[in-house]
């Protein structure tokens, strides 16, 4: 157990690395964001992986994603994603099935967890949607390190709007 969840933490540990290692100056956002959706969307083997942008006030649009087309729109308050941004919290879905409200793109996802990120103001200006075929896939640890990979988008994102 105590052995399981030092090599998850070692995983993610590499998996960072790779994700900063894998950002460079003199690009196009887009294509330092879609590199990072697809290390993550490889290394943690998920279904789907991508941003929903905030548009409005209360309004989430389809932003870089890797895996199938998905839905465009989600309000805010609405499904997973829109919990999240509603909340600027962390949600974890164990099972997609439980989540009342859940907005079902694809059949195949069983559980989800969506992270904000935040603008240089402490807004939420988008949302990281991580989807996988697996029940119960994503546990505290997963929490803490993928709120870590969002800062790397933040950091993409907000540098941008300079
Ligand atoms: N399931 C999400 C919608 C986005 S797709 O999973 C790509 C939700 O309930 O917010």
């Amino acid at each position: 157990m105590e052995t399981d969840v030092l090599e998850k933490r070692e995983r993610y540990e590499n998996l960072l690395r790779q994700m900063r290692a894998l950002i460079v100056d003199g690009i196009p956002p887009e294509g330092n964001i879609c590199n990072l959706l697809a290390q993550l969307k490889t290394e943690l083997n998920l279904f789907w992986v991508g941003l929903y942008m905030r548009t409005s006030k209360n309004t989430l649009g389809l932003g870089i994603f890797q895996g199938m087309p998905a839905c465009t729109k989600i309000d805010f308050g609405k499904g997973v994603c829109g919990t999240a941004a509603e909340k600027a919290e962390t949600v974890i879905v164990d099972d997609v099935r439980d989540f009342p409200g859940y907005i079902a793109c694809h059949a195949e996802p069983r559980s989800e967890i969506v992270i904000p990120g935040f603008n240089d103001f402490g807004e939420v200006s988008f949302v990281l949607d991580v989807d996988s075929v697996e029940l119960a896939k994503f546990d505290a640890i997963d929490k803490e390190y993928l709120e870590k990979a969002v800062k790397l988008f933040e950091e993409i994102l907000n540098a941008d709007k300079v």
